[in-house]
């Protein structure tokens, strides 16, 4: 597997702020932490993770745009390029003690995501992609799963938390949703959950009230594991939606219909 130098620059921030998560992972209970809304934490392992992403990519390319989520936007005098970075993907589990949680780092260029890097530094795993290169995890390719019914899938999803306004309309979903398949699984890291469908252990996902840091680097992912990916109604506005149907090209197009299928009358 050859990366190219844009995507060895992702990786190696990807790894040293992994590093940098692994070390306050094991002495968590020691860690600042600040609340940003109800449901919403963020840590002094947020803001360090993020800190080392961003110093690592300005210092490669220092004229390109930088979205993170926990510091201010940059806008790069070179308005084609632009990072898209959640330094701490599954800040909730990182508290908790729950090692899924991941780096995720994307490239967007003219408004695409042309590379991808997901890291969680708890397992190990390093999930890579770049446009037309196909996708990583470690170095072994992957592929997301093949099943065609729903009822043989297990389906990721992500349940607003406190302090977000679309709990009724999540139930509806999640309702619709356990209708249809074999187990439903919500792991508490949008950019693991998009990984996990593109190396086959999911065979769906689907989430709303997301950010473009959240999604990014696992879109690509999805994409080069030959899987499919719409906003929640079906369209291609992902990141500025904020919501992501995933899977395969059958199951990607059946939980978007079953998502959206009309309440019966009672
Ligand atoms: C969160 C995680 C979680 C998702 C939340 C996100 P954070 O990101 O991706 O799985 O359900 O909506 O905000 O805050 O831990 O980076
Ligand atoms: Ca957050
Ligand atoms: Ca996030
Ligand atoms: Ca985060």
């Amino acid at each position: 597997m050859a990366r190219s130098a844009l995507l060895n620059v992702m990786v190696q921030a990807a790894l040293k702020a992994g590093k940098s998560l692994a070390r306050d992972f094991g002495e968590v209970q020691n860690l600042q932490v600040s609340v940003k809304g109800p449901g919403d934490f963020v840590s002094q392992a947020d803001f360090r993770a993020e800190k080392i992403v961003r110093e690592e990519l300005l210092k490669a390319r220092p004229t390109y745009g930088f979205l993170g989520e926990e510091s201010e936007e940059i806008i790069g005098t070179d308005g084609s390029h632009r990072w898209l970075v959640d330094p701490l993907d599954g800040t909730t589990n990182f508290l908790h003690g729950i090692p899924q949680f991941a780096v995720s780092i994307a490239l967007e260029r003219n408004g695409e995501v042309v590379a991808g890097v997901v890291f969680n530094p708890a397992t190990d795993e390093l999930f890579t992609a770049e446009r037309g290169g196909g996708a990583f995890l470690n170095d072994r390719r992957i592929r997301v799963a093949a099943r065609k019914a729903l009822s043989d899938c297990v389906i990721a999803c992500g349940i607003p938390h406190l302090g977000k306004s679309n709990h009724g309309k999540f139930l509806v979903e999640l309702r619709h949703v356990m209708g249809e398949v074999s187990g439903v699984r919500r792991m508490g890291s949008a950019a693991l959950d998009l990984a996990y469908v593109a190396a086959g252990r999911f065979d769906g996902y689907w989430e709303t009230h997301l950010n473009a840091w959240d999604i990014a680097g696992g879109l690509i992912l999805i994409r080069e594991a030959g899987g499919f990916s719409s906003d929640v109604d079906g369209g291609t506005e992902m990141l500025s939606t904020g919501t992501v149907v995933a899977g395969n090209e059958y199951i990607q197009k059946a939980l978007v219909e079953v998502i959206n299928r009309p309440v019966p009358k009672a």
